[in-house]
């Protein structure tokens, strides 16, 4: 997977990517990162970017010419034609599900506004996808893109070891992860759960099964609807989840 970031900070891009699970795919050559600055794209000679906006109002906006020019020397480098990109609270609200089909692609741009936003005429001319991350407003779109690239890289064969990429299927039925427990057996009087010290392996993957199914039914209800309607609950899953709601423990 090749990314290219168009960015006015590409230094908190690069800074932001370069170590961890995402630094090491880097190194190992199964990602690239491309930055460029929209900056070094300007016909401006004082190297402006931006402009008042038509109409009056707070803010600057981020000019068409050097957004385009950007754009266009990204996609004279790659051979077919890749999605773009832009991030902003207006988009489709990013999901897991879209990170899996974005993983798919060879090569993914990444538009980052800032200040107002961007001269709306090279939004219509370039951008594919429109994507948010969530329902508030952050000063750019350069951590947004952050968090688009770690979650679609998590789909890249070799990204995630065995440990790591296991540990990653329980969120892939929709279901939130079941806890964790370490070393020691004893905390501030708290025992871990005895069936995790059993050594049987198949109750230990039930309990947590259940686990997952409750923790989700108490915080993420609409998660575990959707995972109901999309048949991804086995008869066990239905089994647990009615006892669940009838149980008085569960409240
Ligand atoms: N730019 C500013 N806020 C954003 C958000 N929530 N998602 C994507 N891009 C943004």
């Amino acid at each position: 997977m090749n990314y290219h970031v168009l960015t006015l900070f590409p230094e908190m891009i690069e800074q932001g990517l370069n170590t961890s699970i995402i630094g090491r795919a880097m190194e190992a050559g199964l990602i690239s990162l491309q930055t460029l600055n929209i900056r070094e794209y300007t016909d401006n000679k004082h190297g402006r970017v931006d402009d008042y906006p038509y109409g009056g109002g707070a803010g600057m906006v981020m000019q068409a010419q050097p957004v385009y020019a950007a754009c266009q020397a990204v996609r004279k480098s790659i051979k077919s034609e890749p999605r773009v990109i832009y991030m902003s609270p207006q988009g489709q609200v990013f999901t897991q599900k879209m990170a899996e089909e974005l993983a798919r692609e060879n090569d993914l741009v990444f538009l980052c506004g800032h200040y107002e936003g961007i001269d709306e005429r090279v939004l219509e001319e370039v951008v594919t996808d429109y994507v948010s991350i969530g329902d508030y407003v952050l000063t750019g779109g350069e951590l947004p893109a952050m968090v688009m690239i770690d979650a679609i890289s998590r789909f890249l064969p070799g990204v995630l070891n065995n440990e790591e990429s296991a540990a990653c299927e329980s969120f892939q039925d929709n279901l939130l992860e079941h806890p964790h427990y370490s070393r020691p057996a004893v905390w501030h009087e708290k025992e871990v759960p005895s069936v995790l010290l059993s050594g049987h392996h198949a109750n230990i993957e039930k309990w947590r099964r259940e686990q997952s199914i409750r923790r989700t039914l108490e915080r993420r209800p609409d998660l575990l609807k959707q995972a109901a309607e999309e048949q991804l609950l086995s008869k066990a899953d239905l089994e647990y989840l009615e006892q669940l709601k009838k149980s008085a423990s569960f409240l």
